[in-house]
């Protein structure tokens, strides 16, 4: 089977990873289970942790040893003050974090159930005016990274913009496709290095209805839907299928399915951050696909052990321990 080639050359552990996302401060409560519409249930006390999609995926590349800078944007408040200085305190380099006056930082509003599964909203705030002009401020960061890592918690002009940027200055990207839009989102979108939804964004990526949930028997093939987006563009997707462990389907033709491993379920909030930071340092170190996606599915399954998104990320030294005791 052909390898896809690393990121951006054999290694590129010098460079930076620069992620470019959200930045939220979660509100949490966990209750025995997600209430029903017009339900009103009783749960433990809230609690408040630093998470977004793009600030946990930092915090997991910085967790794993990478030297990682963020773009993204907080509020002018006390939340934002704390996001800033969270990200900090995990190494995360915050030159290109803008505090935006007048502006609350974005929040998510968590539910998390007895079995670790979570339901999220999430208010942008802040994250909503990351525009182009943010990014080509950024232009030369850009241009010396590993790769940039993205998500969709950012306006999609902004995903847009950065796509075409890599594109011209020849830098990899792994776009993380959460939350999906309600609009279809256009070809752009899908020119990237590495694809990394989970089934349930792939399914709706691929035009799956949004209010049709499939019974267990007829979820779509995960080759299927891998091999639907390569033909939109990805070069690589790398399909996060939970329990079920990864599926890689690449541009050369290989379709490759990753084992799971099976952690003791906490929750599950940032479990699919911790798989995409992993697999972003992985892939700029040199590490072969599937090599690399065995890595990312030990770090998501450590991140679901711990509560709440960014206490939950692990260790270099704790991904390569499970690593080893699991003899992969
Ligand atoms: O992926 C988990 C994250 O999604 C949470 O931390 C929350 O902030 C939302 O962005």
């Amino acid at each position: 089977m052909p390898e896809l080639k690393p990121l951006a050359g054999s290694d590129d552990r010098g460079k930076p990873i620069v992620v470019i996302g959200s930045i939220n401060m979660d509100l949490v409560c966990r209750a025995e289970r997600i209430p029903k519409p017009g339900e009103t249930i009783l749960g433990r006390d809230l609690v408040m942790v630093p998470g977004g999609k793009g600030a946990n995926q930092a915090v997991a590349v910085a967790r794993l040893g990478g030297n990682v800078q963020m773009i993204g944007r907080v509020g002018d408040d006390d939340l934002g003050t704390r996001l800033l200085s969270g990200l900090t305190s995990h190494h995360v380099q915050t030159d290109y974090v803008t505090i935006t006056e007048g502006v609350a930082s974005g929040c998510a509003v968590i539910l998390v159930d007895a079995k670790g599964e979570n339901s999220i909203v999430v208010s942008p705030g802040a994250n909503a005016r990351l525009t182009p002009a943010d990014i080509d401020a950024a232009e030369e960061l850009i241009a010396s990274a590993a790769c940039v890592v993205l998500q969709l918690e950012i306006p999609l002009a902004t995903v847009k913009h950065v796509i075409a940027l890599c594109k011209r200055v020849n830098v990899s990207t792994i776009l993380d496709p959460a939350p999906v839009p309600s609009e279809e989102l256009d070809r752009q979108f899908f020119g990237v290095s590495v694809l990394t939804p989970n089934q349930s964004e792939a399914e709706l990526l691929v035009g799956q209805p949004r209010d049709v949930r499939l019974p267990a028997k007829k979820i779509i093939d995960p080759k299927q839907i891998g091999t639907e987006l390569v033909a939109r563009g990805a070069e690589c997707v790398v399909l996060k299928l939970g329990r079920k462990g990864a599926m890689i389907v690449d541009r050369e033709g290989r379709i490759e399915h990753i084992k799971a491993f099976k952690p003791k379920v906490i929750d599950t909030t940032a479990a699919g951050d911790a798989f995409t930071g992993a697999l972003a340092i992985a892939r700029s170190e040199g590490m072969e696909m599937p090599s690399a996606v065995r890595f990312a599915n030990a770090a998501g399954a450590l991140a679901c052990e711990t509560f709440g998104a960014q206490p939950s990320l692990p260790t270099r030294k704790a991904v390569e321990k499970l690593l080893k005791e699991i003899g992969r």
